[in-house]
């Protein structure tokens, strides 16, 4: 199969024409019905992703009703300047490559626990039976919570999305600016519960490193705690989840690339970047402009809303030679999925690990990896996130 007609077999992000071979008209564009300029190029993306101080990340100042104080405190995501650099100092640690390959035998166990249970299946479904709960579960085990919540994890993750998706579509209309929040409720007692209990018996987890951190002599107020865990908690899974899943789907529909990765496993984590650059779980990053700027020759006015697409950016011909073409050994490949700059995704190194684990043990424990037409895979349909849902394999 073309790699063009990838995203169209799966019907993926139907909207997205890039990952059709196709070039975006314009490197910038107004958007006039959703009132927000879109950013398609590599150079342009990264231009933006290495300025804070013009493209701000707090995008709530053009939304002041959209989300209340509480719910912003502790959102690395939505934080600028000194109060980003504080929270993202304090946490940094956990994430780093060395710190983070310490878990692998953990990894490497709750990946066999997980395989173990499908292991005389003709058939596997796998997001559900790995793609999901291996992240899911690393993460809760981080923060200290229990792994056997993840159901209920997983709702609010898909509560938050639907939540997003219809606020951004009605966030220019007079009525529409408050975000549905209802989903917030939940995920910030869960987590205020367990953080009173970690101040009164602190554990080895990351909760308590939160409840004792201290920034510039002050600890961490409850709803910096609860948010910070709440973001690190779907950060930390969904994504993972459609990086592990598109890989498989990436490697399905190129036999000839799935070939040599079986056969010379020092080209698993090329096989993953490319993924990313390829079909880019996060395909955007928004941002607020702080002043008029000028991006590849178009005037943008200040307080706009600015996306910035990395999925395009990654098949932008100037920077990526054969841009629509997956390559498993494409080095170096500097795609932006995970972003760039002073927000460059925290938990890189842990996707990265967990992809390579989990992608290995498929490899190692069955003989194909098919996508079935009569149960084909089902994508998310968040504008956001290209991904997916379900993917049902032939593993034998
Ligand atoms: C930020 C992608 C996995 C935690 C980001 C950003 C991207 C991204 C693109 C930058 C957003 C921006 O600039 O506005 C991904 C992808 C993942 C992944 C594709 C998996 C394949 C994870 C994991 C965790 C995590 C496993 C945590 C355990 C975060 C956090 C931020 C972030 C906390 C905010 C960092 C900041 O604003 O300073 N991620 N991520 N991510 N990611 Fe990830």
């Amino acid at each position: 199969m073309t790699s063009t007609s990838l995203a169209d077999r799966w019907g993926i992000q139907p909207q997205h024409a890039w990952l059709r071979g196709q070039q975006p008209e314009a490197t910038v564009e107004y958007d006039e019905k959703q009132r927000h300029w879109n950013v398609f190029g590599y150079p342009e993306t990264v231009d933006i992703l290495a300025d804070p101080a013009t493209f701000a990340s707090d995008v709530t100042r053009l939304y002041p009703d959209s989300i209340p104080e509480s719910l912003k405190d502790g959102d690395l995501t939505l934080m600028d300047g000194a109060d980003h650099r504080k929270l993202r100092k304090l946490t940094v640690h956990a994430f780093t490559p060395r710190t983070v390959a310490d878990l692998e035998p953990r990894i490497t166990e709750i990946c066999g626990e997980l395989l173990d249970k499908v292991a005389e299946q003709e058939r596997i479904e796998l997001v559900n039976d790995l793609a999901y709960s291996l992240p899911v579960i690393v993460i809760a085990e981080l923060l200290g919570v229990p792994s056997s919540d993840r159901d209920m994890f997983r709702e609010w993750a898909d509560e938050m999305l639907a939540a997003q998706m219809e606020w951004f579509d009605k966030k220019d209309q007079p009525q529409g600016e408050q975000m549905p929040l209802d989903f917030t409720a939940p995920i910030s007692d869960y987590f205020r519960e367990h953080a009173n209990e970690r101040r009164k018996r602190p554990r080895q987890d990351l909760l308590t490193r939160l409840v004792e951190a201290e920034v510039d002599g002050e600890r961490l107020t409850d709803d910096q705690v609860t948010t910070f865990a709440g973001l690190l908690l779907t950060a930390g899974h969904i994504t993972t989840t459609m990086l592990l899943g598109n890989t498989v789907v990436c490697l399905d529909a190129h036999p000839e690339q799935q070939a040599r990765v079986r056969a010379d496993r020092s080209m698993v984590p090329t096989a993953i970047e490319e993924a990313l650059r390829f079909l880019s779980p996060v395909a955007h990053a928004i941002r607020a402009t702080t002043t008029d700027v000028e991006v590849a020759g178009q005037r943008i006015p200040a307080d706009q809303l600015v996306i910035a697409w990395m999925s395009a950016a990654n098949r932008d011909p100037r920077q990526f030679d054969r841009p629509h073409a997956f390559d498993v050994t494409r080095d170096p490949n500097p795609h932006l999925g995970f972003g760039r700059g002073v927000h460059f995704c925290l938990g890189a190194p842990l996707a990265r690990l967990e992809s390579r684990i989990a992608l290995n043990a498929l490899l190692d424990r069955f003989p194909a990896l098919h996508t079935d037409p009569g149960d084909p895979p089902v994508f998310m349909e968040h504008m956001s996130f290209t991904g997916v849902r379900r993917l049902p394999l032939r593993i034998r």
